[in-house]
């Protein structure tokens, strides 16, 4: 079997920008000790390939799954973490601690592990259940063809223009009701001021709409959907369906999110303005920002009575499925135009 062309963009484009040293530690254990680097270059049910640099020039490896076939989207990740602990158990290498317990490839540095993960006693903290609980969901967005498409440099400017369009209606409605966030002291964490993404996408709409761009933008069905869900939230006062909402599109512009920056603005020679968007300088360091959200999702989480914690996660998934639709929706109306 093999999987959809964007399911391997998306995995091979992460493995290349975000964890070049995980390629090389995998061929150098799997075959190749001199390699001097390594890029992943395609996967399928039964292993990886990598591209490595030898001295003799450059030679291809295929690496085994350890648990063949992997068929579904969400095992992928698993299969490249498991890969990645062989080689650092082979090569004695100490693994890094993040890659412990995700149901992915990307464990969040502190999903799970703070002091508030173990508050309820269980030994998987509420933000890792929400995550692993999510993930496949979370696969269906990232591996939507409109967003395959962006990603991998295929997207016009105008398409990214529509995209960006659709976080302005978004992030209206999520904004205003996150103020309801920073008056709670149990989640301040979650929104601080910096993290506000109304002003960027302004600057980002004058620069691809021109400064009538408010006249010029329109929200697809899906969106509109999405924001009445957003509001509908609000006005009930139900404060884990807004973090629900909160975690699924800023946990993502902080993480994916990043790639599609740094594609887009080589793609169309952005500077200060065009992906504005996802530039999160405000609010200092991205990876500490997660974790303490993260943190603050377990304590969170632990107050939550389980049936409320369900509630939340199906909102998760929920969310996850508006961006599936916003997708679908700028895809057909691409092809319709
Ligand atoms: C464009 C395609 C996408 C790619 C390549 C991508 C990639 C990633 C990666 C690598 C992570 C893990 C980062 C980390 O743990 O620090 C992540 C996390 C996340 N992404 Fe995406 N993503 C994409 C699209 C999306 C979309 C459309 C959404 C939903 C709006 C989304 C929501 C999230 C969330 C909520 C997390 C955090 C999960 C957690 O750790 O609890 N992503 N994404």
């Amino acid at each position: 079997m093999t999987f959809d062309p964007s399911v391997v963009a998306a995995v091979t484009a992460h493995m290349n920008d975000d964890h070049p040293e995980d390629n090389l530690l995998i061929v150098r254990a799997f075959g190749l000790p001199e390699a001097s680097a390594a890029s992943m270059a395609g996967l399928d049910e039964n292993g990886g390939t990598w591209i490595a640099e030898v001295p003799s020039g450059r030679q291809e490896l295929v690496v085994p799954w350890s648990h063949r076939p992997v068929t579904e989207r969400p095992q992928i990740r698993r299969a490249v973490v498991t890969l990645y602990r062989t080689a650092c158990e082979r090569l004695g290498v100490t693994p890094r601690e993040e890659h412990g317990s995700a149901p992915a490839g990307h464990a969040p540095a502190a999903a799970g592990r703070g002091p508030a993960a173990a508050a309820d006693g269980s030994a998987e903290g509420f933000a890792a259940r929400l995550r692993s609980a999510t993930w496949s969901d979370h696969g269906d967005s990232e591996g939507a063809s409109f967003m395959a498409d962006i990603l991998r440099g295929r997207g016009t400017l105008d398409d990214y223009a529509e995209l960006v369009a659709q976080h302005w209606f978004l992030y209206d409605a999520l904004e205003e009701a996150a103020g309801a966030l920073s008056s709670d002291p149990r989640l301040a964490t979650l929104h601080p001021e910096g993290l506000t993404r109304r002003a960027a996408l302004d600057r980002d709409l004058v620069r691809l709409r021109g400064q009538d761009w408010r006249r010029r933008i329109a929200a697809v069905p899906a969106t509109t959907a999405y924001v009445a869900r957003i509001r509908a939230i609000a006005a009930e006062g139900w404060t884990a369906g807004l973090v629900a909402h909160h975690y699924t599109r800023y946990l993502g512009d902080l993480s994916g999110g990043q790639h599609i920056a740094r594609r887009v603005s080589a793609q169309f020679g952005f500077d200060d303005a065009g992906a504005a968007f996802y530039d999160f300088g405000a609010i200092g360091d991205p990876a500490a920002f997660k974790a303490a959200y993260r943190s603050a999702l377990d304590a969170f989480g632990a107050e939550l009575s389980p049936a409320e914690q369900q509630r939340m996660l199906n909102e998760v998934r929920r969310a996850y499925r508006f961006n599936t639709a916003v997708f679908e929706d700028l895809g057909a109306a691409r092809t319709a135009a």
